[in-house]
């Protein structure tokens, strides 16, 4: 199996001092920095948008995994690759025209990828396999930090796998919500092979032990 990378989210990072908590992510150790974006329309929360993922470049040098929870993403993608993202993942059905949204993070050289809520099938991702580079499986309902686990979506990540290996194509599987060292080795072994965390690392007594943790 690929090495298993691990992707902080920043939500749970204090906002006042996001540069701050940027740097941290690095200085503990993590592959990536997970950066969620949301509307208030695609869900219910409000967080932070492309000048923030600009002004936090100068943070850190790790790749910077933007999670865009929005709707119409093709209207903005373009800006968040210009802005630093280095992966940008959106929901499928927040778009209206999937394929031109990942043309664009494509041609702007970046990694794409899709992001399937619990309540949302593999069938919605089926015709984009050759396209992305990622699918993100939500393990919580996308709109907040903190909350807990949803156990199903590891059948869907098993499915996930044996889907992607079919098309014999390289695809990052990437998981996100209530991820902890106490779910981290059932998530493994289902197929993940990138871990987002936000309170299990911000909240975590000894981040950087943290996130080897999560890496199994
Ligand atoms: C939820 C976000 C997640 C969230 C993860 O909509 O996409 O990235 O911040 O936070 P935890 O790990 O606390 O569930
Ligand atoms: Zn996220």
């Amino acid at each position: 199996m690929s090495k298993v990378l691990v992707s902080p989210s920043i939500l749970s990072a204090e906002f006042a001092k996001m540069g701050e908590g940027v740097a941290n992510v690095e200085k503990w150790g993590a592959d990536l920095v997970h950066c969620d974006v949301m509307d208030g329309v695609f869900v219910p929360n409000i967080t932070f948008g492309m000048p923030m993922v600009k002004s936090l470049r100068k943070y850190s040098t790790l790749p910077f995994d933007v999670h865009l929870m929005i709707t119409e993403p093709e209207k903005y993608v373009g800006e968040f690759c210009d802005c630093g993202a280095d992966i940008v993942t959106f929901h499928p059905d927040a778009s209206k025209d999937v394929k031109k949204a990942l043309d664009i993070i494509k041609s702007k050289g970046k990694k794409c990828g899709l992001v399937l809520n619990p309540d949302k099938p593999l069938s919605l991702v089926e015709d984009y396999l050759e396209d992305i580079d990622m699918l993100l499986i939500m393990s919580v309902y996308a709109g907040f930090g903190g909350q807990s686990f949803i156990p199903e979506v590891l059948d869907k990540v098993r499915e996930a796998k044996k889907m992607i290996e079919k098309t014999g194509r390289d695809i990052d599987i990437e998981i996100d919500g209530g991820i902890n060292t106490n779910n981290i080795k059932d998530v493994l072994e289902a197929g993940v092979n990138v871990v987002v965390a936000g309170s299990a690392v911000f909240k975590a007594e000894n981040p950087a032990d943290t996130i080897k943790a999560l890496r199994g």
